[in-house]
């Protein structure tokens, strides 16, 4: 058979990773894709010169790529929304395949992508675009298709991972370590993006709809970062028997679906709790099959590769199957996805660590009580500390049990009204992840 030519678009990163994966594996990867891939084209307006490009076309303008009649796949690896969707667009016009790593141009613009894509009966595949070598996408997609997924909930940076981590285990201010995750090049070209947790909204964006057949919806996933997240909340939250970590969280609920970012207290008996550093980690819960944990590293260059090899074996396994056969890119038939309602934050129920500075006399603790009580809402656990100065201030963490977060809000504005009350109150909030 003839090979399948590949095209390259952007030589950085993920780029020189697949180009070193596809080489290095090529004998492995034809066998398992009945097929020699071969990397005909690339885009880029620099190559490195480590690279032997000498079987290759090298054009400095990817639109060439994507129009370059021998190219079958596209694989677009030059990151943004701005030229990549362009290049994605003019290679699904062309009739050509796309492969990419692009968390935001899916989570973005990935509906009139697949619809462009449908349309011209190609298949793009994003496996690279979630969790960088972890298989999440193929694993929710395919493997756990005879599911009804309850909920997924995942630590989907590994920038914001790394930073709650050092700060832990070593005591590290946030700032320090976020200049070394920038260093070591884990972080997004802009770090606001890994901190914000707009990152893992991309990411939690892509994993709902195939989870839970719905249209990517970007704008609807609250987000919360992890900027506001102290040293002395991941000790008081272990001595809790809580870590904290940036999840991302996808969740069924009678009246819809919840999507949310944000700093989360995980029980450390977790499997989930103990993902450390750069790692990444997903917990999916399906109907039938329960909890399962997949867990990766979540970016670097051959692992990311990883995932875009294994889309163009994919694409390539399925060039001869009808473009209706192919697994819908979403998961779930085109026709067939669902409009169902996401959720308000303020209507999410969950747990809440609460931390607050309080003046130390008689009568605090007693009011903060009443003011729980009187919204229904029950403590699990409480520690006081022992004041720097006797009579100065002090410092009041409670666990609460499952409440409304309106009625949370409700109660923590009741607290902060209080005159013993200094300063604004630190909410966290905490799942147990059980089922
Ligand atoms: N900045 C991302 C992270 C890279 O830290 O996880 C992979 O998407």
């Amino acid at each position: 058979m003839e090979p399948v030519n590949i095209g390259i678009c952007g030589l950085g990163t993920v780029g020189g990773g697949t180009f070193d994966v596809l080489n290095r594996n090529a004998k492995e990867i034809t066998r398992r894709a009945g097929r020699e891939i071969r990397v005909s084209h690339i885009g880029s307006r620099s190559p490195k010169t480590d690279y032997d490009l000498q079987q290759v076309c090298v054009l400095a303008d990817v639109f060439d790529v994507a129009t370059a009649p021998e190219v079958d796949i596209v694989v677009e690896l030059i990151g943004g929304c701005d030229v990549a969707l362009d290049l994605i667009l003019t290679a699904i016009e062309q009739g050509k395949h796309v492969v990419t790593a692009n968390k935001a141009l899916i989570a973005e613009h990935g509906n009139e992508i697949f619809a462009a894509a449908q349309e011209k009966g190609v298949m793009v595949a994003f496996e690279a675009a979630v969790a960088g070598g972890i298989p999440i996408i193929k694993t929710i997609r395919e493997g756990l298709t005879a599911n009804k997924i309850d909920w997924l909930a995942g630590i989907i940076n590994g920038t914001g991972n790394f930073i709650l981590t050092e700060m832990r285990e070593k005591g590290r201010p946030f700032i320090d370590v976020l200049a070394e995750a920038q260093e070591l090049g884990y972080a997004e070209a802009d770090p606001t993006f890994d901190v914000e947790g707009i990152d893992a909204a991309h990411k939690l964006t892509i994993l709902a709809s195939i989870a839970f057949g719905i249209p990517l919806q970007f704008e609807k996933v609250y987000t919360e970062g992890i900027s506001h997240i102290s040293a002395q909340d991941i000790l008081f939250a272990e001595e809790l028997g809580y870590r904290i970590k940036h999840l991302g969280i996808a969740k069924r609920v009678p009246e819809g679906i919840e999507l949310r970012v944000h700093p989360t207290l995980v029980p450390e008996r977790l499997l989930l709790a103990n993902v450390n550093g750069v790692m990444n980690a997903i917990m999916v819960h399906g109907d039938a099959v329960g909890p399962t944990l997949y867990y990766g590293a979540g970016a670097g260059g051959e692992a990311t590769a990883s995932a875009v090899v294994a889309d163009i074996v994919d694409v390539v396994r399925t060039l001869t199957i009808d473009s209706d056969d192919r697994v819908p890119h979403l998961a779930f038939k085109s026709d067939c996805l669902s409009d169902v309602r996401i959720m308000p934050i303020e209507s999410v129920v969950t747990s809440y660590y609460l931390r607050m500075e309080v003046l130390d006399q008689p009568g605090v603790m007693a009011n903060v009580a009443r003011i729980l009580s009187e919204l229904d809402i029950s403590i699990e656990a409480i520690i006081q500390k022992e004041p720097q100065i006797k009579g100065s201030e002090v410092a009041i963490i409670l666990l609460t049990r499952n409440v409304e977060e309106s009625k949370m809000n409700e109660a923590i504005a009741e607290i902060e009204s209080l005159d013993s009350t200094l300063g604004d109150i630190v909410k966290i909030r905490a799942e147990s992840l059980i089922n």
